[in-house]
């Protein structure tokens, strides 16, 4: 089973990836940073988690408003530095854990906190900054990430006291993994800071004090606190500090605290410190039991022929292709497409297998690959082929034998009024 090795928390202001990437190491302004984190350093080199659960927020890059969510774990293989505006740090792409992160998915589901998912996102500072100072990655990481990324930057934003619930699902979801994995959880975040408007540089070096001993001994104190709360204490961005309290609902009440820190540079109280469980207790009484629980949802659904439920595991198989398939809805990729197929291929790296599938229009091959009907649509209405002619593929019939099966024979798709004129169901009847 899945082993939670202990937890460290720390600030993730850009300031410390600067300090790397100019070698400030020296410097005695900037020494302190280093020295602060000498500790986590040493604590992971010992541990050797092979996955960190990584909590922290993005600022604005990859996560933009035009769809903000507040909770989302990343599901992909592989997770690259974001750019943030004058290129992206120089440092390799993380590895993700597909299969622990769809199983820590299934639980929280199960567990009724509705969680988004993301894969094909790049990570900013508030992922890379105090990691690249932690965990040495000459040539490459020496483990795995899972990252969850939490929405604190458009109110409303989730409350403290869900934060920490959250944290204890995913402490049951982290310790009923099967697998023999070990994991470390790293909350990042805060401490008092403020870098917008006329309030800008406000701190509370008390505050961030008493916060880290609360933190320790009584995170339900902390829970009982409102954003503005933390604001006013804190300065308006320290309010992300809630994702520290995700980590601390993932420990057990009783913890051991092997390390902390607090240096206040510029703008932001940095803080790092290192937990460990005080106690050896299992989060749940039956491990056997939790996952049934987790499963339940779907549980029969197998028995169902002909029946591919579209999961995280297609979903992270099949995402280049459906990817390319649903970028058709782009009116400058979809004139590509119809003027040259193989090109369209090549630019989007399809594999010999994903291009066969698309040219051979294999509709049900392409289900059992692991592609979802509702793009595999956007390419019938591209190319001309309506709905029922696709779902007649799907069930190995003609049209007309399809048609039978249904209370009226109509033709339809979601094409609009880009299909040109002629689509390649006319002629037939397309009256209801
Ligand atoms: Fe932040």
């Amino acid at each position: 089973m899945a082993k939670i090795l202990g937890a460290i928390a720390s600030s993730h202001t850009p300031t410390i990836g600067f300090a790397i990437d100019t070698g400030k190491q020296d410097d005695p302004a900037w020494q302190p940073i280093f020295a602060a984190y000498e500790p986590v350093k040493q604590w992971l080199k010992d541990k050797r988690p092979d996955v960190l659960l990584y909590i922290f927020n993005d600022h604005v890059t990859s996560f933009f408003f035009d769809h903000y969510s507040p909770f989302s774990l990343g599901m992909g293989a592989t997770h690259p530095v974001a750019d943030e505006g004058a290129g992206a740090r120089d440092l390799p792409a993380l590895r993700g854990d597909p299969a622990l992160a769809q199983h820590i998915g299934t639980a929280l589901m199960a567990e009724e906190f509705d969680m988004s998912f993301f894969q094909d996102k790049a990570l900013d500072h508030g992922c890379f900054s105090p990691l690249s100072i932690m965990w040495p990655h000459e040539p490459d990481w020496p483990g795995r990430l899972v990252p969850l990324q939490v929405g604190v930057l458009q109110f409303p934003i989730p409350t403290a006291a869900r934060c920490f619930k959250l944290g204890q699902a995913l402490r049951r979801a982290i310790e009923s993994y099967p697998e023999d994995t070990t994991v470390a959880i790293v909350a990042t975040g805060g401490l008092s800071h403020q870098v917008h408007g006329e309030r800008a540089g406000f701190n509370n070096t008390e505050w961030d004090l008493q916060f880290l001993e609360l933190f320790e001994k009584d995170p339900e104190a902390l829970t009982r606190m409102t954003h503005a709360d933390y604001a006013r204490l804190g300065g308006w961005e320290s309010a992300e500090v809630i994702m520290w309290l995700i980590m601390r609902g993932a420990m057990p009440a009783r913890v051991r605290k092997l390390h902390q820190s607090y240096y206040l540079p510029s703008m932001t109280g940095i803080a790092t410190a290192i937990y460990e469980s005080e106690v050896e207790e299992a989060p749940y009484q039956h491990a056997a039991e939790y996952l049934e629980f987790c499963r339940h949802q779907l549980a029969g659904a197998e028995a169902l022929s002909g029946t591919h439920p579209f999961t995280h595991q297609r979903s992270v198989k099949a995402y280049r292709l459906n990817k390319f398939l649903h970028s058709l809805i782009y009116p400058e990729q979809r004139a590509r497409f119809r003027a040259d197929e193989e090109a369209a291929f090549s630019a989007a790296e399809l594999s010999e297998e994903e291009r066969r599938l698309v040219r051979n229009r294999d509709w049900l091959g392409l289900i059992h690959y692991g592609v979802i009907f509702f793009v595999l649509e956007k390419l019938g209405a591209v190319v001309g082929i309506s709905n029922p002619h696709i779902y007649a593929a799907f069930r190995g019939e003609t049209l007309e034998e399809f048609q039978k099966s249904r209370n009226a024979a109509v033709l339809y798709s979601v094409a609009g009024k880009d299909a040109v004129g002629k689509l390649g169901w006319d002629g037939d009847s397309n009256a209801p």
